[in-house]
């Protein structure tokens, strides 16, 4: 049985009085004992923080982005996967879209960050998703095939059973234009039968997190489909009632 997974990508945006705020009003609305996942992805800077206060609580904590070298060494501005382990992280966001088009990050590279989160005792979130030109173009099932032949290359079968794949249409993100559930279905089943080409019961527990515009209202439609085990949040994880509201959807 997969258990659900509802992560909050919090991206560049907060600061520690309202982070402090945000965690107590989360842990108020959150179920005492949710039945299923949660983690809180806060800029790098505050991960100890956050790290801290939410050691003795049901929301784990992950980093954003993560270095491809294990190091430690001469790599300016880098963080490397074994700081993030040591800081309290249990998760790390590799290959958002934000990180593809803005930092010019190449599906190698991001499976080389999967490893390297892999190597420290990380669970890699690989994210993955079309662009609008690509889904215009009938394109989206190759696009998000070539962004995981890359993890497929790199990664053992053994660190493959240990991934959590995000599935983010580009042109859902930020966009209040949320992929429909039978859209995010179709991507959501062709995923898992890619993993199922590498093996069968793999594939089974690969847990799908659907990304791009989820809300309070329309979670509940979205993770009803077969395939789609809880949500990659962006906007509605920075408040706490429509971030518990959606991980009660997945409940
Ligand atoms: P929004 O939920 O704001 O569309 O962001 C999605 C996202 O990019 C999460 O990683």
């Amino acid at each position: 049985m997969r258990s659900f997974l509802v992560a909050g990508n919090w991206k560049m945006h907060g600061d520690s009085a309202g982070i402090k705020q945000l965690l107590s009003e989360l842990l108020k609305a959150l179920p005492a004992e949710p039945g299923i996942d949660i983690a809180v992805f806060p800029p790098a800077v505050y991960l100890a923080q956050v790290a801290a206060e939410m050691a003795a609580t049901p929301v784990a904590v992950g980093a954003q982005n993560v270095c491809a070298q294990a190091g430690p060494g001469a790599y300016t501005g880098e963080i490397s996967a074994a700081m993030l382990t040591d800081v309290g992280c249990q998760y790390v966001l590799v290959g958002h879209s934000e990180r593809r088009s803005l930092y010019g990050e190449s599906s190698q590279l991001v499976a080389e960050k999967a490893k390297a989160a892999l190597t420290a005792g990380l669970i890699p979130v690989v994210c993955v998703g079309e662009s609008e030109a690509q889904r215009d173009e009938g394109q989206t099932l190759e696009v998000i095939s070539s962004q995981l032949v890359a993890v497929f290359a790199a990664l053992t079968a053994a660190e493959l059973k240990k991934i959590v794949v995000a599935y983010e249409p580009v042109w859902a993100i930020g966009t209040g234009k949320t992929a429909s559930p039978e859209q995010a279905q179709e991507v959501h089943g062709f995923i898992r039968a890619l993993f199922a080409k590498q093996d069968e019961a793999l594939a089974n527990e690969l847990r799908i997190l659907y990304g791009g515009s989820v809300k309070a209202n329309n979670a509940a439609t979205l993770f009803a489909q077969a395939d789609i085990d809880g949500g990659l949040v962006g906007g509605a994880s920075l408040d706490a009632q429509e971030f518990s509201a959606i991980c009660r959807a997945a409940e």
